[in-house]
């Protein structure tokens, strides 16, 4: 897909990696981005100025993508303002952190708030927005985590919730085929508030500098390296079903 004078809806796209894509795809030309959040309003404002400033007429759409009647305005509304949808980046994304050996920790709110978000917000983002995207014979994309592949990160019902993810883009690739192509990245630790919102720039820097000295490519991700492959994805006319990891090869060796 050739990303000039698409309409792209990017979930969570005020903040980190989703604020990342959104930049990247209005570079790209882009004619608007819908930029999603359920909280973080000042964020998804300040995304849209920078988008706007790109010369892409942007958008912040507020919908929590966990409830389906919201995300089913949402692709109304944007169908309506837009009359089309070429690119669905499936970015929002919650967690719990709960060790991995504390079962009670695991509640069922935990595990309902977690899934909701992250399993749950993307289904319901596919399906609301299927009809639009299989007129334009659209993509997906679906951010999910190395923690959907390997037993690490913030709390099992994460790594659970990744792991449907990807399942759900391959069940997806085959659903929504010929018309709508279907893929997912999988990122290692990326430099965003996720982590240094909860520990800070220092401790941040500790941790990352521990992770770098076991990945090939010896670096950290930053969110326009997870745009890269996002946008790559979009762009790719043959890939659908795909996972690409971006964890500069951590996952190689143990
Ligand atoms: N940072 C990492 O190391 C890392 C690694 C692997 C995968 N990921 C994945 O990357 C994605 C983006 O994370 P990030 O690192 O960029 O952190 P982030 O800045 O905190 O992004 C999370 C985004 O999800 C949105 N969101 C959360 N719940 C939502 C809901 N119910 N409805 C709509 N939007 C919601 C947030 O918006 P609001 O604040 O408005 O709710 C926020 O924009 C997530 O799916 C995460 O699992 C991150």
């Amino acid at each position: 897909m050739d990303m000039n004078g698409t309409v792209a809806v990017i979930t969570g796209g005020g903040t980190g990696i989703g604020a990342a894509v959104a930049e990247s795809l209005a570079r790209k030309g882009a004619a608007a981005v819908v930029v999603n959040y359920s909280r973080s309003a000042d964020e998804a404002r300040d995304t849209v100025a920078r988008l706007e400033s790109l010369g892409c007429a942007a958008k912040a759409v507020a919908a929590d993508v966990s409830d389906d009647a919201a995300v089913r305005r949402l692709a109304a509304r944007v169908h309506a303002e837009h009359g089309r949808v070429d690119a669905l980046v499936c970015n929002a994304g919650t967690t719990r952190w709960v060790p991995f050996p504390d079962l009670e920790g695991l509640t069922d709110e935990v595990w309902r708030q977690v899934m909701g978000v992250n399993l749950m917000g993307a289904f319901h983002c596919a399906r609301a927005f299927a009809p639009a995207l299989r007129e334009t014979r659209g993509a997906i994309v679906n951010v999910a985590s190395v923690a959907g592949l390997l037993a690490t990160g913030s709390s099992i019902a994460y790594g659970v919730s990744k792991a449907a993810l990807l399942q759900l883009t391959r069940d997806l690739a085959v659903a929504l085929g010929p018309e709508i192509r279907v893929n997912a990245v999988a990122p290692g630790m990326v430099a965003t508030r996720w982590h240094i919102g909860r520990v800070g720039e220092q401790v941040f820097s500790e941790m990352a500098a521990k992770e770098e000295l076991k990945a090939p490519l010896r670096r950290t991700a930053r969110p326009d390296h997870i745009a890269q492959l996002v946008t790559a994805l979009l762009e790719s006319d043959l890939v659908t079903g795909e996972v690409l990891v971006g964890d500069g090869g951590r996952h190689l060796q143990y």
